[in-house]
């Protein structure tokens, strides 16, 4: 099993290789692929530092020059590369950019291919499956360049999306990683806090963010790490909204904004509730049933007293539903 690792990580190295040789020697890939990442903003520096790629319309380019190179095919359908269907096998990543999904190590272990332009009919992203070396939920997108970065800030910022960790490093902020669309896991947060107890939740300012966002805040709470967002204007991605300020507008766009994760649902939830006497009891059980998860009884009393500021609703009451709800939970 180990070997079986140790030839899957040589298979997805020479894969990564590949995508970029066709990206940037390729006809096909310098015109279509090179000219998309350019129009995108992504400088050369930038797509070596992400070793991003491009695979060509045809149904073997990789099985081929794989092949060649005496990969057999099974280890080529083990690590995701390439599709066995009945008498058929042809490649899994055709006509798209690739962006290499990293161990922390820094081997490749799995590829995000996004598709060129918007054909409604296909997946935007199309990414690897689960192979012996990838379990998508332990992994974090960008993770091998942000492990120093993350423990020097002492923060980590998390995005959705590839793209949102690119335009972050071309802004000059490299404590980033992406949870690649998926709804955040209890093993992610646990890599982030090996480096740092802060994540800052940058999600995309969109209403399915939003939720995301407060789904993400609960498990960070209960991994005990400290939780801050960020919120966007509708519709913008960190990767959008930085290209839209300029790098210096962005980070201090990131520094006046981070807001704490009570500020940020209670403020949340408040908009959705109005004025409504009903509603806003039930943010505040929502708000409180957060505050819950922490583990330090100091910041849980920090945090009733904020709490009871902002929905006015006087301490005692907050704290006895925090009593109430900490009771049930033992
Ligand atoms: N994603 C995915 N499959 C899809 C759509 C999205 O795996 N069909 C994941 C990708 O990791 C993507 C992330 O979810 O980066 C966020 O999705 P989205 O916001 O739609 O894409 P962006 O990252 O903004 O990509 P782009 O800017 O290229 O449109
Ligand atoms: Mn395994
Ligand atoms: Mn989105
Ligand atoms: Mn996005
Ligand atoms: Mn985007």
């Amino acid at each position: 099993e180990h070997q079986e690792k140790e030839s899957l990580y040589i298979v997805l190295k020479f894969a990564t290789e590949y995508f970029q040789d066709i990206l940037k020697n390729h006809p096909e890939g310098k015109s279509i692929g090179y000219s998309y990442l350019r129009e995108r903003g992504f400088s050369d520096a930038i797509i070596q530092k992400f070793e991003l790629g491009y695979s060509t319309e045809a149904w073997d380019g990789l099985l081929k020059a794989a092949t060649e190179k005496g990969y057999s095919i099974d280890l080529l359908e083990k690590a995701g590369l390439i599709i066995l269907k009945e008498e058929k096998k042809y490649d899994r990543f055709r006509g798209r950019v690739i962006f290499p999904i990293h161990h922390p190590s820094g081997k490749p272990i799995a590829f995000g291919a996004r598709m060129l332009g918007s054909d409604k009919k296909q997946p935007k992203y199309l990414n690897s499956p689960e192979t012996p070396v990838y379990h998508k939920s332990n992994v974090l997108y960008g993770m091998h360049l942000a492990k120093r970065p993350i423990r020097q800030q002492d923060n980590c910022y998390l995005v959705e999306g590839y793209t949102d960790v690119i335009s972050l490093h071309l802004c000059g902020i490299e404590n980033v990683v992406a949870s690649s669309g998926t709804s955040l896991t209890v093993e992610q947060i646990r890599l982030i806090g090996r480096y740092s107890k802060h994540i800052t939740v940058l999600y995309d300012g969109d209403p399915a963010g939003l939720r995301a966002s407060l789904r993400g805040i609960d498990l960070i709470l209960e991994g005990g790490l400290q939780a801050r967002v960020v919120v966007f204007p509708d519709g913008e991605d960190p990767d959008s909204y930085s290209r839209k300020l300029g790098a210096t507008a962005f980070a201090a766009y990131l520094q006046q904004e981070a807001t704490d994760f009570v500020v940020f649902k209670t403020q949340l939830l408040l908009k959705e509730a109005g004025k409504d006497p009903l509603r806003r009891t039930e943010v505040a059980r929502e708000v409180v049933s957060s505050i819950a998860l922490l583990q330090d009884p100091m910041a849980q009393a920090v945090y009733i007293k904020e709490c009871s500021q902002l929905l006015n609703i006087d301490e005692p009451v907050l704290t006895a539903e925090l009593q109430k709800v900490t009771r049930r939970k033992a």
